[in-house]
């Protein structure tokens, strides 16, 4: 059985670009959030997504209404039951997905395939919550979604290779580059980008250099988008805390474990570029001035 039809649990930041790009590549999507103004809300950020790219020239008026026309917002769970592929793009905790996981076991025929983006929970735990572990992968998009051209599939030891191969070409019609990967927390890019940001932490807590030398060395010296600090308020200090305390609690070694800079500001309340301040100042988002951490 192919994939026809998606739903998305979660319309958040990553919730909301998968359901996006799959509606552009042309799958009717069922788009579920808890309330009401969660949905709208997820809605309306695809919606800004799709008029800058009609007023870039990227996408005609035509076509991003008939993207939007694919593109249902729900909250209740029951309208998944008909997607032959749900992906869950919920918050990152183990008991809100394993209530998600086994009403939806319930709800969905057996044909139905579940994925994860999770970036950093067990894909073999999620399957234990249903009572389909051989239809159970990983899917883990980068964000930002509609931009990032990769997505890791993963395989458990339980998942069933037909159905593997049957989401890697999915991933492939939603335009993305997928690899192939197996269930060890943080997968191929978490595995290396976290120690790689924890590092930058760690040489700016020694006083090696600044937050803009840092970033700029990365830059300028290695060609990277953004600096290591820049990127770590882009995907959230707190974000970042937690999948590197799953990933150290999983593999005991000390690359892993986040620095105590980065625990303390994540304690204050400065988890990036969503709650204002960070390794950056964003009162003025166009012009983040670094901060004084000292
Ligand atoms: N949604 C949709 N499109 C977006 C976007 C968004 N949120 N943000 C930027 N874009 C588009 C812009 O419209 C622009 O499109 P165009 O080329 O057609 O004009 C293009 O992306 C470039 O954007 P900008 O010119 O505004 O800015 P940049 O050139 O600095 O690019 C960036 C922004 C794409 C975010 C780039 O800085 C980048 O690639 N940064 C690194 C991002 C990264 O590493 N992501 C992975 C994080 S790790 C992760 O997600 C895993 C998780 O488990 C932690």
């Amino acid at each position: 059985m192919s994939i026809e039809k998606v739903g998305v649990v979660g319309c958040g930041l990553m919730g909301s670009g998968i359901a996006q790009v799959a509606a552009q590549a042309g799958y009717p999507v069922v788009v579920r959030e808890v309330s009401a103004q969660l949905v709208e809300k997820g809605l309306k950020s695809i919606e800004k997504n799709l008029a800058r790219l009609v007023e870039k020239g990227n996408l005609s008026s035509a076509d991003r209404d008939e993207i939007r026309g694919r593109l249902r917002g729900t909250t209740n769970v029951e309208d998944l039951k008909e997607c032959d592929l749900i992906m869950e793009a919920i918050i990152e905790q183990l008991p809100a997905k394993r209530e998600l996981w086994s009403s939806l076991d319930t709800i969905c025929p057996k044909s139905a395939i579940f994925a994860s983006n999770t970036s950093s929970l067990s894909i073999t735990e999620m399957a234990t919550f249903t009572q389909r572990p051989d239809r159970f992968v990983g899917l883990h998009f980068f964000n930002p979604v509609p931009v990032m051209k990769l997505v890791e599939v993963i395989r458990t030891i339980g998942t069933d290779p037909k159905v593997y191969d049957e989401v890697l070409t999915f991933a492939g019609k939603l335009g993305k580059t997928a690899v192939r990967t197996t269930d060890r927390t943080g997968f191929i890019v978490n595995r290396l980008l976290v120690p790689y940001i924890l590092d930058a932490v760690r040489v700016l807590e020694e006083g090696v250099a600044s937050i803009e030398d840092i970033d700029n060395s990365m830059k300028l010296g290695c060609g990277h988008p953004m600096g290591p600090l820049t990127l770590l308020d882009f995907v959230g200090l707190d974000t970042t805390y937690y999948i590197a305390n799953i990933m150290f609690d999983e593999f005991k070694e000390k690359r892993f474990a986040p620095p105590p800079l980065l625990k303390r500001m994540v304690l204050a309340g400065w988890h990036g570029r969503k709650t204002g301040r960070g390794f950056y100042d964003y009162a003025d988002p166009a012009k983040p001035r670094p901060m004084h951490l000292s």
